[in-house]
């Protein structure tokens, strides 16, 4: 049953229960007197002194999920203003916000940075109610790092493509099911609808630039979006100390928030059994038998890595899926008897493939270019940067950042570019 995996049938891993604008216990005011003046405090360079002052609040107060979803959202971004919003990096959350926030990812499964449910999945109203969330046009954020509207419609343009994309769930498991009991019209139904609809997600994508500028995006949202994980290049050589007020608190290193962690697309893959290999590695023809074998032994491999950073509901939904997905075995068993089952498959590759595609111009134009333009300003100015120390570590570290990754941690174009290939593979018509 989707609901036992906090599922819903029409907005899919979007909470059924709406994100709360605030948490109900007055106990909780000091949290949300933060959260509506977070800009101001990061803006003023004045947010650390706040949570240094905070006092450690208990999660007892915390009593229905959504209650539990917007601490955890709240306290992720605070965390991420505390560790980003200074001159230099800090890589020590202190406890008030290290304590119950390990205590709340504990309760949802999900590790304590922000995650795309932190700042996508949960964070978001509707501004109409009598008008659905899947239309851009209706929804606002609840929390931003820089109160832009640049910022809130980079996180709604996924929160869109989520409630959008949220009845190809129910959809494709009736597929899995009359593909069970060989109802070919079914699957191929399914699959027709399932393809105008990933039409309608790229749709949406492509909305992005409507909105969100992309040097602004690169240089002050992507900032707070930093993770902990490979990051010394940025100033974190260790990765984060959650310090949790115990003593015993080490260093971790998470990735950021990357929309890799998101369980509808990651749906899209197993449900039209596209396998994404670890990057680098080329494809390798292998029989049935060989292919199941190797998915029994999952090697490292970022797309499965992100599994860890969703709720662990999701995260379980996603390994049941890929149990139970038989769509492209039962779409080559029929390859050459069924025309209309091949096409509407390959169909749906070929939307995933556009998507994946659009995605990539977008990386380009967000990151690519305004990296370059980053590393011929700094070039320009070094010399009078070289005369002050201070400087001359900002730019060595603005450089060396210039070997860009992901949020998530990846080598962008490569890694994006090797995901869209591999989505075209299983095709089974020759186009
Ligand atoms: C992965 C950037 C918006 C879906 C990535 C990665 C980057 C990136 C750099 C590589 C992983 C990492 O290291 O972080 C961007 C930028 C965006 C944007 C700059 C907008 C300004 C979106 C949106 C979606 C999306 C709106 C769809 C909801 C994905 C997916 C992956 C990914 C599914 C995993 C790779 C794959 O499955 O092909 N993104 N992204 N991205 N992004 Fe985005
Ligand atoms: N994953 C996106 C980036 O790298 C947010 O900027």
């Amino acid at each position: 049953l989707l609901s036992d995996y906090g599922i819903s049938p029409t907005h899919g891993f979007l909470p059924d229960v709406l994100p709360l604008t605030r948490l109900p216990d007055p106990y909780y005011n000091k949290w949300e007197a933060i959260a509506s003046n977070l800009q101001g405090l990061i803006l003023s360079k004045r947010l650390r002194g706040v949570i240094d002052r905070l006092p450690v609040l208990s999660t007892i107060g915390l009593e229905h999920d959504a209650e539990w979803r917007r601490a955890y959202m709240l306290l992720t971004f605070f965390a991420h203003g505390y560790i980003w919003g200074g001159d230099t990096p800090c890589d020590r959350v202190p406890p008030s916000v290290s304590a119950p926030l390990l205590n709340i990812c504990q309760h949802l499964e999900i590790p304590p940075v922000s995650t795309y449910a932190a700042s996508v999945l949960w964070n978001f109203k509707q501004l109409f109610i009598d008008e659905d969330i899947d239309d851009l046009d209706n929804l606002a954020t609840l929390v931003t790092f820089t109160g832009s509207l640049d910022e809130s419609w980079f996180y709604l343009v996924s929160v869109a493509i989520e409630a959008r994309g949220g009845p190809i769930i129910p959809l494709m498991l009736t597929a899995v099911a009359a593909a069970r009991e060989g109802d070919s019209a079914t699957v191929t139904r399914c699959l027709n609808g399932f393809a105008e609809r990933l039409d309608d997600l790229s749709e949406l994508l492509r909305r992005m630039h409507e909105n969100c500028d992309p040097g602004f995006f690169y240089r002050r949202i992507r900032t707070f979006l930093a993770g902990s994980k490979n990051m010394a290049e940025a100033g974190l050589p260790h990765g984060v100390i959650y310090d949790d007020g115990s003593g015993h608190s080490d260093y971790v290193q998470y990735s950021g928030p990357s929309n890799a962690q998101s369980s509808l697309i990651q749906f899209f893959d197993i449900i039209l059994g596209i396998e994404h290999r670890p990057t680098g590695e080329k494809a390798n023809p292998v029989s049935g038998s060989e292919r199941e074998g190797r998915s029994a032994a999952p090697r490292h491999n970022f797309i499965r890595d992100m599994r860890h950073y969703m709720p662990g509901p999701h995260a379980r939904f996603l390994n049941d899926v890929s149990s139970v997905a038989n769509i492209r075995e039962f779409v080559e068993r029929r390859r050459d008897m069924d025309k209309p089952l091949s096409i509407a498959y390959d169909a749906c590759l070929a939307m995933l493939r556009a998507f994946r595609d659009i995605h990539i111009a977008i990386v380009t134009r967000y990151i690519v270019v305004p990296s370059r333009e980053n590393r011929a300003r700094s070039r320009s100015r070094s010399p009078t940067v070289v005369r002050n120390p201070q400087n001359l570590a900002t730019a060595s570290r603005q450089a060396k950042f210039n070997n860009v990754k992901g949020t998530g941690g990846t080598s962008l174009i490569p890694f994006l570019k090797q995901a869209r290939d591999e989505t075209g593979e299983p095709a089974v018509e020759d186009w």
